[in-house]
């Protein structure tokens, strides 16, 4: 593709998680339109002559505006570039990248989207906690929690969900509190586990464990990014978590078995 975009997944923070195709185009790139996100190790897998701008948001408000960002797309394009607008995660999870898919193929630009590991995934795999387990869970759905948070009414029903067994929350800090309320007044248990997973796959990683009563009633300290993840699956931490680095600048691993 000569002069496109790729949007590209660039998985959720632990840099070898990008996929061999996002590295490989990553490295043609003439022009990386990153978020905020996307970690500076991704980021030196650019070629050196690569130019990289920055168009993430801080504290919940777009440094650039969707529209201006689409006007970047666009102009390196048409100018021949070889674009990757670079995402976490995956970028049509919670990334508005179909959005941007939609506004290149109504635009004519040629693009390619390139899948990444979803921070809904990839995150409680390193906090050692399975979304799926035979007997326990049986589905899992990912969440955004900016509804809680913004909307009066939400177009989430919060009673529908108490009838799947784990539930990802992204985007769900803020209003973690509002969530466990609706989803114990859905009919969920309060006694049930849940665990918020802080820059989860990063050296930064921290686990805090805690019930959905506590989060509706006292909600621990967390801090964004995060994933809040609620369900029977999380009472497997305390068997699977030896892998992660609970005291970082300790090994990740132990006995020295890989922790996947
Ligand atoms: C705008 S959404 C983008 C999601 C992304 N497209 C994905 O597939 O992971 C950002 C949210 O993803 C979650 N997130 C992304 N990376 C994370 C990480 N390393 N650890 C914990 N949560 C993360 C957080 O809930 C954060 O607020």
């Amino acid at each position: 593709m000569a002069g496109g975009v790729y949007i590209v997944g660039a998985g959720p923070g632990d840099p070898e998680l990008l996929t061999i195709k996002a590295l490989k185009i990553l490295r043609k790139a003439d022009v990386v339109i990153y978020d905020r996100l996307v970690g500076k190790e991704i980021l030196a897998c650019a070629r050196p002559s690569a130019l990289l701008l920055y168009v993430g948001k801080e504290d919940g408000h777009h440094s650039l505006t969707q529209s201006r960002i689409n006007k970047l797309l666009i102009k390196y394009a048409e100018k021949g570039c070889t674009v990757v607008r670079l995402k976490g995660g995956d970028p049509f999870v919670f990334g508005r990248g179909g959005e941007e898919a939609l506004f290149l193929a109504s635009k004519g630009i040629p693009f390619e989207v390139i899948p990444g590991i979803t921070s809904a995934i990839g995150v409680p795999i390193y906090a050692g906690i399975p979304l799926t387990y035979r007997g326990v869970a049986s589905s899992f759905a990912v969440v955004t929690g900016r509804e809680a948070e913004f909307k009066k009414e939400s177009t989430i029903d919060f009673g529908s969900l108490s009838g799947i067994d784990t539930l990802v929350f992204l985007m769900a800090v803020s209003s973690r509190k509002e969530i466990a309320r609706r989803l114990i007044k859905g009919g969920r248990d309060p006694a049930e586990p849940v665990a918020f997973i802080e820059e989860g796959t990063t050296d930064s990683q921290r686990v805090v464990l805690s019930t959905l009563g506590e989060v509706a009633t006292s909600p621990p300290l967390v801090r964004p990014p995060a994933i809040f993840l609620v369900g029977r699956v999380v009472m497997f931490r305390e068997k699977l978590g030896w892998f992660e680095r609970r005291d970082y600048g300790e090994a990740r691993f132990y006995d020295g078995i890989g922790y996947i």
